[in-house]
C-alpha cells in the first residue's frame, strides 16, 4: 500500500494581471503548503475501487466528477498502465474553499502512481497531465513554496520559513470561476520583490474582494484573524472561502484557534504550520 499525503495549499498572495481569451486568468501567486491535508491510499488489487472517508467524506459528489479519478485515468492513458487499483481518498480538507483540496488529492494520486509504477516525480509527463487536471495541480504535485505564473502552472521555487499558521473555513463553499468572473480587471501591479515573507506581506489577494462579495462570512473570519495576537498576516487563499493567518509563535497560534472554536463552533478551524 502506498499512502500519500495530500497537503493543503495557500496562495500567501495572489495578484490577478490580465483576462485571457481562453477564460482563464493571467495571475501572479506565491504557493506555499501546510503539513496537514488529505490523505491518498493506493492498493494494487483485483479490481479497481475509489471510496472517500473521513470528515468533508460528504462534501464530495460520486466518482465520475472526482479528479482523483480523472488523475487516476488520465496517468493510465498517459504510461498505459492499467493495473486495477484501489484508491481510498481520506478527506480532511473542506471542499471548494481556495486551500486546493481536489488538486492536492489529484496531485497525490499522481505521485502515488508514479512510485507505484516507477516514474520519476520530475517527469515531463505528470506535469503535463496535472497541468490539464487544473490550475493548481502543477504547484500540488510539486508540493513545495512555489511562485506561480501564467494559470499557476509556470513554477518557480522559492524557500519559505516554517512559520505557525492558522486556516479558518465558515463553511462556505465559493465557486472559484464564479470569484474569477467578479474580478473588476484592474491590474493592480506585480507580485513585489524579496524573499516569500516580503512577497506575502506586500502583497495582496485580488481575489479577495469579489469573494467577499459572494460570501461575505469571509469578512468575519478576517475580522476575527487580523485581531489576533501575535497575528503577522491574515488573508484570504485562493478564490476562499478559507483564510489563513501566520504567526511567528505557535502559542499565539494555539491561543487564536481556541479563541475562534469558542467564538465559532461551526467554523473549520486548522492549527499547522507552513511546510
Ligand atoms: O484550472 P481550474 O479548473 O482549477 O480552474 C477553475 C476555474 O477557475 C476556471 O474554469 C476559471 O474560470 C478560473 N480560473 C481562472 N484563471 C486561472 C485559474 C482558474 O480564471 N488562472
Amino acid at each position: 500500500m502506498i499512502v500519500e499525503p495530500a497537503p493543503a495549499k495557500l496562495n500567501l498572495a495572489l495578484h490577478v494581471r490580465a483576462r485571457r481569451d481562453d477564460g482563464y486568468h493571467e495571475l501572479e501567486t506565491l504557493f506555499v503548503f501546510v503539513r496537514d491535508g488529505d490523505t491518498v491510499r493506493l492498493t494494487a488489487g483485483t479490481r479497481d475501487g475509489f471510496a472517500i472517508i473521513g470528515p468533508f467524506a460528504g462534501g464530495l459528489g460520486g466518482e465520475g466528477d472526482n479528479l482523483v479519478t480523472r488523475a487516476r485515468d488520465a496517468f493510465r492513458a498517459e504510461f498505459g498502465i492499467g493495473d486495477p487499483l484501489s484508491i481510498v481518498l481520506d478527506k480532511h480538507l473542506p471542499v471548494a474553499s481556495g486551500i486546493g483540496g481536489g488538486s492536492a488529492d489529484a496531485a497525490a494520486t499522481l505521485r502515488a502512481m508514479a512510485r507505484l509504477a516507477d516514474v520519476a516525480l520530475d517527469d515531463a509527463r505528470l506535469m503535463k497531465i496535472a497541468a490539464a487536471l487544473g490550475s493548481d495541480v502543477p504547484a500540488c504535485l510539486a508540493g513545495r513554496t512555489m511562485i506561480g505564473r501564467g494559470r499557476g502552472e509556470r513554477l518557480s521555487p522559492i524557500d519559505v520559513p516554517p512559520l505557525p499558521v492558522l486556516l479558518v473555513n465558515p463553511g462556505v463553499g465559493v465557486s472559484t470561476a464564479a470569484v474569477f468572473a467578479g474580478w473588476d480587471r484592474i491590474d493592480r501591479g506585480a507580485l513585489p520583490d524579496g524573499d516569500a515573507l516580503a512577497i506575502a506581506m506586500n502583497g495582496r489577494n485580488d481575489l479577495e474582494p469579489p469573494a467577499r462579495a459572494l460570501a461575505p462570512a469571509i469578512d468575519a473570519v478576517l475580522a476575527l484573524l487580523v485581531q489576533a495576537t501575535g497575528v503577522r498576516l491574515a488573508r484570504m487563499s485562493g478564490s476562499g472561502a478559507t483564510c489563513f493567518a501566520l504567526f511567528d509563535r505557535a502559542e499565539d497560534c494555539a491561543a487564536a484557534a481556541t479563541a475562534i472554536r469558542a467564538a465559532r463552533p461551526e467554523w473549520w478551524c486548522l492549527e499547522t504550520a507552513l511546510a
